[in-house]
């Protein structure tokens, strides 16, 4: 890459965004790093400046928050930055039955996992459509291929952002900008603690995991080469494919009764 430009990844504190953060800053970007914890997104931003001279900038936000992704995006115009590759990886799973769960907790989910990831596009692509180039990269999830879980929002998320993804592709790539729709499956990260089903993940095959570093240098060659989706690892691909093969009503039962992550 010859011209300095800037990505903003959201979740970068940990796992696959923190991942995607390494990779685009060996590739020379200038970044600025998004998540609550604060601590963990300046220490990342000082390793990365000091392994690869970039300019890496911080920015605490809760993406709960409705007024987040106006405000994250008013602090990149403040320091004079402009958003040429988004990263809209932040995110988390409830683990509880959905009739139990307080609203402002699926809420919650809502807002970080689809609202904010499509106004922080609705935000960055007039400016990237401006400039003839820009890359969105939009973490969903293989789950979106696998049948429905049990009480799980999150599988219908990860469904709405693989579907929106390919649809901005579909309007935006005329302009020069691509739109992907990353789609790992079980990755070594925090996710699984934060979801509280470390226990049973850890019981899984080896062969179903990836590493995040893996994923994020899949997920930014994909958005280079302009694909639509992405997904990452050779099983997973197998996996992806088997799965929408499946007919419905047997996705339902096989949702319904065999969920790894249910003991
Ligand atoms: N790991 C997997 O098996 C897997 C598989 C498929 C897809 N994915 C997807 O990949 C993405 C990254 O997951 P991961 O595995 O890297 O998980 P992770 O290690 O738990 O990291 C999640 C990141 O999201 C941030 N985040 C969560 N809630 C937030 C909020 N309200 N506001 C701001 N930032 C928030 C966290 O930062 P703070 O806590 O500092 O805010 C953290 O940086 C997610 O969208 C996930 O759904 C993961």
């Amino acid at each position: 890459m010859t011209q300095s430009r800037t990505a903003l990844v959201t979740g970068a504190s940990a796992g696959i965004g923190a991942a995607f953060a390494h990779v685009l800053a060996a590739d020379g970007l200038d970044l600025v790093l998004v998540a609550r914890r604060r601590e963990k997104l300046q220490s990342l931003a000082q390793e990365l400046t000091a392994r690869h001279g970039v300019r890496v900038e911080v920015v605490s936000a809760d993406l709960s928050d409705p007024g987040a992704p106006r405000s994250i995006i008013d602090s990149v115009h403040e320091l004079g930055l402009q958003v040429d590759v988004l990263v809209n990886n932040a995110g988390s799973s409830g683990n509880t039955a959905f009739a139990e769960t307080e609203w402002s907790a699926l809420a919650a989910e809502i807002q970080v996992m689809v609202t904010a990831v499509t106004e922080l596009a609705h935000l960055v692509v007039p400016g990237m459509k401006e400039r003839g180039w820009g890359r969105v990269i939009n973490l969903s999830s293989l789950a979106a291929f696998s049948p429905p879980g049990e009480s799980l929002l999150y599988t219908g998320i990860k469904s709405y952002v693989l579907d929106v993804s390919q649809s901005l592709d579909m309007e935006l790539k005329p302009f020069g900008v691509h739109v992907t729709a990353v789609c790992p499956g079980f990755t070594h990260s925090e996710f699984h603690e934060t979801m509280g089903t470390s226990e049973a993940a850890a019981k899984l095959p080896k062969v179903l995991w990836q590493e995040a570093d893996a994923v994020a240098r899949e997920g930014w060659a994909a958005a280079q080469a302009g694909k639509a989706v992405c997904v990452t690892g050779r099983v997973n691909k197998v996996l992806s494919h088997v799965m929408r093969a499946v007919p419905y009503r047997v996705q339902y039962e096989l949702g319904r009764t065999m969920n790894p992550l249910k003991d």
